[in-house]
């Protein structure tokens, strides 16, 4: 089918089936265009648990579709493609979460939004890149276990003079975690009048160099409000459709267009795929309700902590 005739009938599906469609900043532009609200996975998290909607179609990793259905359990949560995993998610067990909870039983277990929801029920608070400093600074113990990304550990230790006791030690992601302080050394050279805004899944060193650290929302507001007019973008290159869409008129350059700068489990949610998702009703995220249960039970205690409650 053609490009917009599949537009036409992903609007068409939507209102037959009351559905919406919640995309990542990092979706294909076309997916970003048909969907009703794009966002980092914290917003997309707070967008699922505010709609109205029978339906919802998560064009995102799997992650952040499970995610969804947990919070919000008796709508149909649909992925159109379930297989796209995230090696910073797939990087973490169940098993090897016990291990570290029965070695470190005082620590509070805080973990990214990017885990498998199986193990993101053992969470007592579930954080993404936007709250994680923010919710570890206000727990009340100097130790904690966070995972499974090991690059936002070591920002976040670097932020809140925390322990962080880091599981597994090597999760990362396919993308940021391939960074290093020479793209920004070239990105300067080549732009340089650019401000450079980097992702925290990236290490800590390239981190340092960069000019501002944060979520792909925040890198938005960034590029939005701080009054400058040209950006170089040191996160997933679908990242560039968002800030073209969403901040119109400033200059943005990927720090990389090889090939790595493409998550290949983002680039699997295609706008075909969304419409046969939508037509079909497929593929229903699935999850027990105890685990649901679990996960949003931590994600509103984190909630009203990053909403100024006490642990
Ligand atoms: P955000 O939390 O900024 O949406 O990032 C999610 C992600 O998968 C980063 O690679
Ligand atoms: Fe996971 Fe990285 Fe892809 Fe985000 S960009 S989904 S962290 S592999």
């Amino acid at each position: 089918m053609a490009r917009e005739e599949l537009m036409r009938e992903i609007t068409k599906l939507k209102h037959e089936r009351n559905a919406i469609i919640l995309g990542h900043n990092y979706m294909d532009y076309d997916v970003q265009l048909a969907a009703d609200f794009t966002g980092d996975s914290y917003d997309l998290a707070l967008r699922a648990m505010e709609t109205k909607a029978e339906v919802i179609v998560f064009a995102g990793v799997r992650f952040m579709a499970e995610q969804a259905k947990a919070l919000n359990y008796d709508r149909v949560v649909l992925s159109p493609d379930p297989t796209a995993g995230c090696t910073i998610a797939d990087s973490l067990d169940v098993e090897t979460l016990r291990t570290y909870k029965e070695a470190y039983p005082k620590a509070p277990v805080i973990l990214y939004v990017n885990t498998n929801i199986e193990v993101k029920a053992l969470a007592d608070y579930i954080v993404t890149s936007s709250t994680a400093a923010k919710v570890i600074k206000r727990l009340r113990e100097d130790t904690v276990i966070f995972g499974p990304d090991v690059n936002l550990a070591k920002y976040v230790e670097s932020l809140t003079g925390k322990r962080i006791i880091k599981v597994p030690p090597n999760g990362r992601c396919v993308v940021h975690g391939s960074y290093t302080t020479k793209l920004i050394e070239e990105a300067r050279a080549r732009y340089p009048r650019a401000k450079i805004m980097v992702h925290p899944e990236a290490p800590l060193d390239v981190l340092r160099l960069a000019d501002f650290v944060g979520s792909t929302n925040q890198m938005i507001e960034y590029a939005r409000g701080s009054g400058y007019d040209e950006f170089v973008v040191g996160t997933e290159i679908g990242m560039i459709n968002a800030l073209r869409l969403k901040v119109p008129g400033k200059t943005f350059h990927p720090i990389t267009t090889e090939p790595y700068a493409r998550c290949p489990f983002m680039a699997m949610i295609t706008l075909d795929k969304v419409y046969r998702s939508l037509r079909d009703l497929v593929h229903r995220i699935e999850i027990p309700k105890s685990t649901a249960d679990a996960v949003k039970e931590a994600f509103e205690r984190t909630r009203r902590l990053i909403e100024g409650g006490t642990p």
